[in-house]
């Protein structure tokens, strides 16, 4: 019975290994910092601060991104890469140039520039993901930073990163040709057909110089933008060759949403957005008749209220100043669960996604200056993903109690994914209850999964959707551990609370302890 008296809505899945997506990359749970705000200026670096270490890397910062064990992470930008010159952040830091930063109207002081940012990378057991400036630079700049990074030795650029300290190539394999083109703000915003030539002719070049990377191509900066569709068409026409991912980017913003019931459907929007750039990748290769498949790497996904500052005694031109720094409450947390399954339901073109960003700009780690530094609502959905979610992707075709939508005509109260592990024999379904009134009980046919039993359901919800994590109080929204939940007979029942994100975890018995 729900608090009015009728009977608790039922939402039904099915557990079956015909259902397998895909077995997910790692890289789905990659991350961004950019040299924006306070994310690497006060975030990961900040020397004199009691936890920083001898390069002056916040190690209680360093802990919690490996709480969350991000595999990758792009950097330096985002808008900010459109107007950088790699070379200003390398070298001695007496001879490093402050330049006028024009993505965000900041100072940039270049303390932190390439080798500083892999260093910190490999203390955070993570890869990076290096985008290129396609917005002031050109071919150039980009193989020459290809040559810096990944050559051993023995010639120009190489021989420098040798010098400026670092004998061994930071070999990196993931590389973003410039960052969201299509935009008008972009600093070097470019038509499609110029920045699809562009881009063919950098990643043609680029992998000369090292034809083991990977690189992507920028898809629209949001399904919304006037030329989206036309715009990965146009540029997959000119570089469908040369690159194995086209970019996604999409953050949903609840001050633009008719009410708090079309923000929580956000993520269906997410959705049909993958399912239509991959057509637009597979009509490309039809029209090409290419044998070869481009894969999607949605390399910005958040929630995001889009107050680029938030700190009324910033000024233009300061250093690191707050700038995006979102405090994230239980609902926008109940958005970010919903999209975390869409990623991982599009686990077979989805093979990497960032999320943007890391540390204080929209992001799951806050710090305080000299202060510490806590998780916000979003951390928790991305941490279980993150760490139970590795494996097969399975679609469970979750049958569920809907409302009705203005965008969405029917939007269901429950959504859900599974992933499996065949190999530690354990299955974490991700699900998340968007009815804010009620409670919601699963039943889930697992016959498939004979032998597997139910070991725990993790909860993070709260009386007050709005309820956040701050400074003064850093664990007012958590996950917590729910009774109740069963499996018996070949199906699983829980209790999903309303509003709330779930993860439910089962595990393979031995067939002599099962019985
Ligand atoms: O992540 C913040 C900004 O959002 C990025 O710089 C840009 O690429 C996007 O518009």
């Amino acid at each position: 019975m729900n608090a009015k008296g009728d009977a608790m809505k039922k939402a039904t899945f099915t557990l079956s290994r015909e259902r397998k997506i895909a077995e997910i990359d790692p890289r789905m749970y990659g991350s961004f910092i950019e040299h924006l705000g306070r994310a690497v200026y006060g975030g990961i670096f900040e020397p004199g601060h009691p936890t920083a270490d001898d390069e002056g890397f916040r190690r209680d910062v360093l802990a919690l991104v490996k709480e969350l064990d991000v595999p990758i992470v792009r950097y330096p930008g985002g808008n900010f890469v459109s107007g950088y010159n790699w070379e200003d952040g390398v070298g001695p830091l007496e001879k490093r140039p402050r330049r006028l930063e024009l993505a965000w109207m900041t100072t940039e002081t270049n303390r932190i520039g390439t080798n500083e940012f892999c260093s910190w990378a490999k203390k955070a057991n993570t890869e990076v993901m290096m985008a290129v400036n396609l917005g002031t630079r050109d071919i150039d700049a980009a193989r020459n930073l290809v040559e810096y990074c990944n050559h051993p030795g023995g010639t120009h650029w190489s021989d420098l990163r040798i010098a400026h300290g670092v004998r061994e190539p930071h070999a990196i394999k993931t590389w973003c040709l410039g960052n969201e083109m299509d935009g008008e703000w972009q600093i070097g915003h470019r038509t499609a057909d110029e920045y699809g030539r562009l881009a063919c002719e950098t990643a043609k070049v680029m992998k000369w110089v090292d034809p083991g990377i990977e690189l992507v191509a920028c898809g629209s900066s949001g399904r919304g933008m006037p030329t989206f569709g036309a715009w990965e068409a146009t540029v997959l026409d000119h570089c469908y060759e040369h690159v194995g991912y086209i970019s996604l980017h999409t953050y949903y913003a609840r001050r633009r949403c008719k009410n708090d019931m079309n923000y929580l459907a956000k993520p269906l929007d997410m959705d049909s957005f993958i399912s239509a750039v991959a057509a637009t990748c597979d009509y490309i290769k039809a029209k090409k008749s290419s044998r070869k498949t481009v894969q999607l790497s949605f390399d910005e996904w958040n929630v995001w209220s889009f107050v680029s500052n938030n700190d009324p005694a910033t000024k233009r031109w300061d250093i690191a100043p707050k700038q995006a720094e979102d405090v994230y409450s239980l609902i926008d947390a109940l958005v970010f669960g919903g999209m975390m399954i869409a990623l991982l339901r599009h686990a077979d073109r989805v093979r990497m996604a960032c999320l943007a960003q890391l540390v204080n700009v929209i992001a799951p780690i806050v710090t305080a200056n000299g202060g510490p530094a806590w998780r916000q609502t979003i951390f928790y959905p991305f941490l279980h993903a993150s760490r139970f979610g590795r494996g097969a992707a399975m679609n469970l075709d979750v049958k569920s109690p809907a409302y009705d939508d203005a965008d969405f005509g029917s939007a269901p109260y429950v959504d859900a994914v599974a992933v499996v592990d065949e190999a530690k024999g354990t299955v974490t379904v991700f699900a998340v209850n968007r009815n804010l009134e009620d409670a919601i009980s699963v039943e889930a046919d697992i016959r498939d999964f004979e032998g597997y039993a139910f070991t725990e359901h993790v909860v993070m919800d709260h009386p007050d959707i709005n309820a956040a994590n701050t400074l003064a109080h850093p664990n007012s929204v958590v996950p917590h551990s729910k009774r109740g939940a069963k499996v018996k007979a070949g199906t699983l029942t829980a209790v999903l609370p309303k509003a709330s994100w779930n993860m439910i975890r089962l595990a393979r018995h031995g067939r002599e302890r099962h019985k």
